[in-house]
C-alpha cells in the first residue's frame, strides 16, 4: 500500500505539471479564463493552477509516454473505463476543458484535483477527483499547507472555495483555507485545532454560507477553538469582496468579526423587537439558550452582563434566568 501510495503521488505531480504546461499554449481557453480572474503569474504558479485541454485522452496519452499505465490514471481517479466502444475497454480523461486546481495534502504534495468549467453556466460548475487512497475530503483543507505556516495572530481564516484561498493569499491573506465542496467535518475541525488558536469563518453572504456558519459554530463547540464570524455583504464572497474592496477593507472586517456568541446573539435579536416585554422575554430567552453553551463562567457572565443592560434588567434576574432555566420573566 505504501508504495502505491508513492506511486499515486508521483502520478499526481506529473499530472499537475501536464496541466501546467497545457497553460502555456498558445491561444488555449484555460489561459484566457484565468486572465479573467486577474491572478499574478506567481499565484497561478504557487497554486500550479493549470488547463485541462478540449480532449477525450491528453493526459491519457502524456501519461503513458511517462511510463504510467491507464490502470493507474483510474486507480488516481484520473481516468475513467468506458466499456462502450465496441466492447472494448478504453479510457479516457476524467478531466476536459477545465481549468486545474491541484488540492495538495498538508506537507505540500498533490493528491487530488478539482476542476473548473470555464463558462459561467454549466454543470458541475467544479469536478472534483473521487476519494482514493490519497484523498478524504473529510481530513482535508484546501490551503493548509501554505496557511500553517502563515498564520496571522494565531488564526486561520475558513473559507467556501478554491478561489477564495487564492485571492485571499494573493492579498497578503495567506492564512485562509477551505473545506472542498462539503461542510465542515468533526475531522476539519480537528486539524484547525490542532493548527491555530482561533478560526474566523467567512462564507459566502448568502442563505447557505448564513447556515454554513451555524453548523460550523456548532461543531467547533467540541474544540478548543475560539470561533469568530465575519459576514459579507449579500451575494458576494471572499474573492469577490476583495476584489472589488481590496485587502485594506477586508481586514477592518477581521478586526471587527463578532465571536460566535455575539453573532448568535445578534442574529436573535434580529427576530425579536426589543421595544416590547414581549420581545424582550423572547430575546432574553432565547440568548440564555446560547450562553448555556458557553463552558467559562467568567464568559458567560460577562455576555450576560450584556444582554442583562440591552433589555433593562439586572443581572442578577437574568443570570437565575441562566442558570436555572427556569422563566423568570414570565
Ligand atoms: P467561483 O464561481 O469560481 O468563484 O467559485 P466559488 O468558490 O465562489 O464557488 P461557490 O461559492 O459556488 O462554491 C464554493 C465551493 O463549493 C467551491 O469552491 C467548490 O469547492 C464547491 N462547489 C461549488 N460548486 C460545486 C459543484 O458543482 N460540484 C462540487 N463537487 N463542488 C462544488
Ligand atoms: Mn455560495
Ligand atoms: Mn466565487
Ligand atoms: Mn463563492
Ligand atoms: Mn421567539
Amino acid at each position: 500500500e505504501l508504495q502505491e501510495q508513492h506511486q499515486l503521488m508521483d502520478l499526481h505531480r506529473d499530472a499537475a505539471s501536464f496541466y501546467f504546461n497545457c497553460l502555456k499554449k498558445r491561444g488555449n481557453a484555460g489561459a484566457r479564463y484565468l486572465a479573467g480572474r486577474e491572478w499574478s503569474i506567481e499565484t497561478i504558479k504557487r497554486f500550479g493552477l493549470g488547463y485541462a485541454p478540449d480532449q477525450w485522452d491528453a493526459l491519457c496519452r502524456y501519461m503513458s509516454t511517462k511510463g504510467y499505465s491507464n490502470e493507474l490514471l483510474e486507480k488516481a481517479g484520473l481516468a475513467i473505463l468506458s466499456e462502450k466502444v465496441a466492447g472494448n475497454k478504453r479510457h479516457y480523461d476524467r478531466f476536459r476543458n477545465r481549468v486545474m486546481f491541484p488540492i495538495f495534502d498538508i506537507r505540500g504534495n498533490v493528491v487530488a484535483f478539482g476542476g473548473r468549467i470555464l463558462t459561467p453556466e454549466g454543470t458541475p460548475k467544479y469536478l472534483n477527483s473521487p476519494e482514493t487512497l490519497l484523498f478524504n475530503k473529510r481530513h482535508l483543507l484546501y490551503g493548509l499547507n501554505i496557511a500553517r505556516t502563515h498564520l496571522r495572530q494565531h488564526t486561520l481564516i475558513l473559507v467556501e472555495g478554491y478561489t477564495d484561498v487564492i485571492t485571499l493569499h494573493e492579498n497578503g491573506f495567506q492564512n485562509a483555507v477551505a473545506t472542498l465542496g462539503t461542510s465542515l467535518t468533526p475531522e476539519h475541525a480537528g486539524l484547525a485545532e490542532k493548527t491555530a488558536k482561533r478560526v474566523i469563518l467567512c462564507f459566502d453572504g448568502d442563505q447557505a454560507g448564513e447556515q454554513a456558519a451555524q453548523r460550523s459554530i456548532r461543531i467547533f463547540r467540541n474544540t478548543e477553538v475560539e470561533v469568530k464570524i465575519l459576514t459579507l455583504p449579500h451575494k458576494t464572497d471572499p474573492d469577490q469582496y476583495v476584489k472589488e474592496k481590496g485587502a485594506e477593507a477586508f481586514e477592518q472586517l477581521l478586526q471587527k468579526a463578532p465571536t460566535a456568541v455575539e453573532y448568535q446573539i445578534s442574529l436573535i435579536r434580529r427576530r425579536h423587537s426589543l421595544a416590547t416585554v414581549e420581545g424582550k422575554v423572547h430575546f432574553a430567552r432565547e440568548a440564555s439558550d446560547v450562553l448555556k453553551q458557553i463552558k467559562s463562567m467568567v464568559e458567560r457572565e460577562a455576555y450576560a452582563a450584556r444582554v442583562a443592560e440591552e433589555i433593562g434588567v439586572s443581572k442578577a434576574s437574568f443570570m437565575e434566568e441562566l442558570q436555572q432555566g427556569k422563566r423568570s420573566f414570565e
